[in-house]
């Protein structure tokens, strides 16, 4: 039975956080649609407002330390992720570009990645399609084709069954959760984890360099 680590970042800042919940939820739909594909799961939560000054001083000093440094190396060691942003004026927040923008530019590539966002408002779902997505397909993640938005009103939906929900246009929140984490496990079960690019992989010896003398 091989282990999964799946690693959870929310980026929400209130207290609690909606967006911390919709986190928790996929991540929970993940874990247990890969314990079912027979794999032992280690869940990592990195809450980025605990992280807020240090993520600041990483931009300003081109280098993190101490407990963020831990988790991004966490991060790009795992073997599926789950990004949560609240969206602020219909984008991503600054804390999450922020977060993003540390992070080594190759560290995501073929990462399996599952994308969730919380608003006031269902009227800007399509954020995570047009802003998003399009930020991590540029670090060439593998993000996966479904995402799931959380507006306020979604909290109050109990789900039900598909029979029962056949003449929405839209699962209610929880059935949309357990499709979505299935679609992550499936990713992160499949993925061979080759870890984190090595960056001297391509760096000449000195034997090279001196011309063989
Ligand atoms: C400055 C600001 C801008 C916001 N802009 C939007 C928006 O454009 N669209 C939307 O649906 N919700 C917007 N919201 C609402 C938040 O996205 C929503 O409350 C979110 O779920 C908060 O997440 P949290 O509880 O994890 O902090 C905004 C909230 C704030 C504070």
């Amino acid at each position: 039975m091989s282990e999964r680590t799946i690693v959870v970042v929310s980026a929400g800042l209130s207290q609690p956080s909606s967006s911390r919940l919709l986190a928790d939820r996929l991540a929970g739909a993940t874990a247990r649609e890969l314990e079912a594909l027979g794999h032992t799961v280690d869940v990592e939560t990195i809450e980025l407002r605990d992280h807020a000054h240090a993520i600041v001083d990483t931009m300003l000093t081109g280098f993190s330390t101490g407990e963020l440094a831990r988790a991004i190396d966490i991060l790009t060691k795992a073997d599926g992720l789950i990004l949560v942003t609240p969206l602020f004026t219909t984008t991503y927040s600054g804390l999450f570009k922020s977060f993003i923008d540390i992070l080594d530019k190759d560290s995501l590539t073929g990462m399996p990645v599952l994308l969730g966002a919380t608003g006031g408002t269902s009227r800007h779902s399509l954020a995570l399609d047009y802003s998003v997505r399009p930020l991590l397909t540029y670090l060439r993640a593998d993000v996966i084709p479904t995402s799931v938005f959380a507006a306020t009103d979604d909290w109050a939906t109990s789900g039900g069954t598909p029979a029962e929900n056949k003449h929405d246009d839209v699962n209610p929140l929880p059935q949309r959760i357990e499709r979505a984490g299935k679609a992550l496990a499936a990713r992160a079960s499949a993925r061979e984890n080759e870890g984190p690019a090595d960056p001297f992989a391509n760096a000449p010896s000195f034997l090279d360099l001196l011309g063989n003398s």
